[in-house]
């Protein structure tokens, strides 16, 4: 027990604190304010307080609880919307109105609510770390209820029927084990080993899947000035994307973009399943309003989450908006150390911190009976002042991400939606996911994309050339180069969001569509080798039928490209 003795916005020096540890969970002021040891100095601890400092005063106590930050892990996170530090913000806001008071405190998962507990192994057999003992039907997710760190030996005892989390299912060597583990969230949970990656996480949106894929464990970065659509991208694949479990993480966004998160969430229906989509989600909000350390951990407790479930053996994707206001949590807290600054004020560890946080991800062999595998795909937004992505944020996460998904600001201008400049984004999963691609959608669908991208680039250059001289001196073949470029980003790469039909097209769909482009183009080409004047050629009305696929629904897709293919056929015959 020690006592304040320094307060600075959200980080309080605390005296007489002998005995603490380094990210020890303590209580701060007579309010019992949760905070977290940061430094350690002899007996003087700096402690980064989660909740407003405001009126707290030296000489008030300050407890250790000899605890590190943790998250409670089991049945009950999905479908629930928790602050930084993981407290329930529905429960809190029954306690205490709509803001939310400090000292406030409520278990992360409901003590009340019962769960079936099955049992997947046997009393008298070995457990260690990892191993499955039962299941719990967590609305359509099968929670599997895993032993935790540091318990191993012969299940004594092993229950069956309906459990709150905090009553134990099982004795493995005399330690009772209950369905909710906790987890200091610092740390990352362990695995047997990391996989190479294998397949895409399809999110339904044409640039990411076709042009710059990620892989499913792998990581990406949506850097993006002021409005260019960071936060549309993001609930996008929180909504759409071929995970079992999502975890959003709002983090220091305006409170008025997570209101919409928040009230929009809870009404959409799962695509695959019709079931209500927050129940295979968990969303962590920690708004601009809400107190800066509890930003700084709430990146920390998303991941953590999503790792667990990834422990059942789950694809699990995080979505992360946005990671700058993150790393500015980080500068704030920093700056009031007075610790040295690095580039534009932020820590020198920032580069770090953001390499740990992406090496959370991967796809992973699960520890413990029975065999499973699953993996945490990270996509974290980064705002970068003024859309200028030198600055140190972005240029960190750009070292340790795989997928640059490039917001523009002349794109966004220009409508042009989503505005993910194809010239300046990339992913390096391509070679990882060529096999996949072969087998899954078409054998020449890497062949398709590569096309694609080699006009889109000649595109550019012809357009250096258009800016000097204009278009009419441009030979017609290359006039055609850029019709067909402008098909490709204006029929296949704008993508409205807020079209029913259009905001989500499968890979087929989008394989088929680029492909027909491209079957015009050439066809196109050879005509106009054959001296037919380019005029006639961009009047086929087979163009407007192009650009109609959008919004064709799935099933349609395949017989109407089989239909346009016919009608470019016998049009050029
Ligand atoms: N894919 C899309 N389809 C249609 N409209 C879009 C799309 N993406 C973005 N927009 C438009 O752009 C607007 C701004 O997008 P969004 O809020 O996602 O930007 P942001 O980058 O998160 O901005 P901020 O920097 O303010 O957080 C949206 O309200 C929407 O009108
Ligand atoms: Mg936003």
């Amino acid at each position: 027990m020690g006592e304040i003795q320094r307060i600075s916005g959200p980080l309080i020096q605390g005296e007489g604190m002998k005995g603490s540890q380094i990210n020890e969970l303590v209580k701060v002021g007579d309010a019992e304010l949760l905070g977290e040891i940061i430094s350690l100095k002899y007996d003087r601890a700096s402690i980064q307080v989660y909740e407003d400092t405001s009126g707290l005063r030296p000489g008030e106590p300050v407890a250790g609880t000899g605890m590190p930050l943790s998250v409670e892990l089991g049945p009950g996170l999905l479908s629930s919307v928790f602050d930084g530090i993981q407290r329930p913000l529905e429960i809190i806001r029954d306690k205490a109105g709509d803001f939310i008071a400090r000292g406030v405190s409520a278990p992360a998962l409901d003590r009340k609510k019962k769960w079936e507990f099955v049992a997947k192994m046997k009393k008298g057999m070995d457990a260690a770390q990892g191993d499955v003992i039962g299941e719990v039907r967590e609305y359509s997710v099968i929670h599997k209820i895993m032993v935790p760190k540091g318990v191993r030996g012969k299940i004594t005892e092993l229950l069956e029927g309906n459990f709150s989390v905090d009553e134990p299912v099982c004795q493995i060597n005399g330690i009772p084990v209950l369905m909710a583990q906790k987890w200091p969230v610092r740390v990352p949970r362990e695995y047997s080993q990391k996989l190479p990656y294998e397949m895409p996480l399809i999110t339904g949106k044409r640039i990411c899947d076709l042009m710059f894929p990620i892989a499913k464990g792998g990581t990406a970065a949506i850097p993006g000035g002021f409005g260019t659509g960071k936060t549309v991208t993001q609930t996008d694949l929180a909504k759409y994307s071929d995970a079992d479990v999502i975890v959003y993480v709002g983090c220091g966004e305006r409170g008025n973009e997570m209101t919409e998160v928040l009230t929009e969430f809870p009404k959409l229906v799962d695509p695959r399943n019709k079931k209500p989509l927050m129940q295979r989600t968990v969303l962590i909000a920690n708004t601009s309003n809400m107190p800066v350390a509890a930003r700084e951990a709430s990146i920390y407790t998303g991941i953590t989450i999503a790792e667990y479930y990834r422990d059942m053996g789950y694809e699990v994707a995080l979505m992360a908006d946005s990671t700058s206001r993150w790393a500015e949590a980080m500068r704030e807290i920093s700056g009031r150390m007075e610790e040295m600054p690095g580039e534009e004020g932020y820590p020198a560890y920032l580069g770090k911190r953001l390499a740990e946080f992406y090496e959370r991800s991967g796809r992973v062999d699960c520890m413990g009976t029975p065999k499973r595998v699953g993996s945490v795909s990270v996509v974290g937004a980064v705002s970068p002042p003024g859309g200028d992505v030198s600055e140190p944020v972005s240029q960190a996460t750009l070292r340790v991400t795989k997928v640059f998904w490039a917001l523009d600001t002349s794109l966004a201008r220009r409508r042009h939606y989503p505005a993910i400049n194809w010239l300046k984004s990339y992913s390096l999963y391509l070679g990882e996911l060529r096999e996949w691609f072969a087998k899954n959608v078409a054998e020449d669908f890497i062949d398709v994309r590569q096309r694609a991208m080699g006009l889109l680039q000649k595109e550019a250059e012809l357009q250096a050339i258009v800016q000097l001289i204009g278009p009419d001196a441009l030979p017609d073949k290359e006039r055609l180069v850029l019709e067909a470029t402008k098909m490709i980003r204006e029929d296949f790469l704008q993508q409205n969001s807020f079209d029913e039909i259009d905001v989500y097209s499968t890979m087929k769909k989008q394989y088929l569509m680029l492909k027909t482009i491209l079957h015009f183009y050439d066809k196109a080409e050879a005509a106009l080798a054959l001296e037919t004047p380019l005029s006639r050629i961009l009047d086929a009305e087979e163009r407007g039928e192009i650009a109609k696929l959008k919004r064709v629904p799935e099933e349609q897709v395949e017989a109407r490209v089989k239909e346009i293919n016919k009608s470019i056929d016998k049009s050029f015959a």
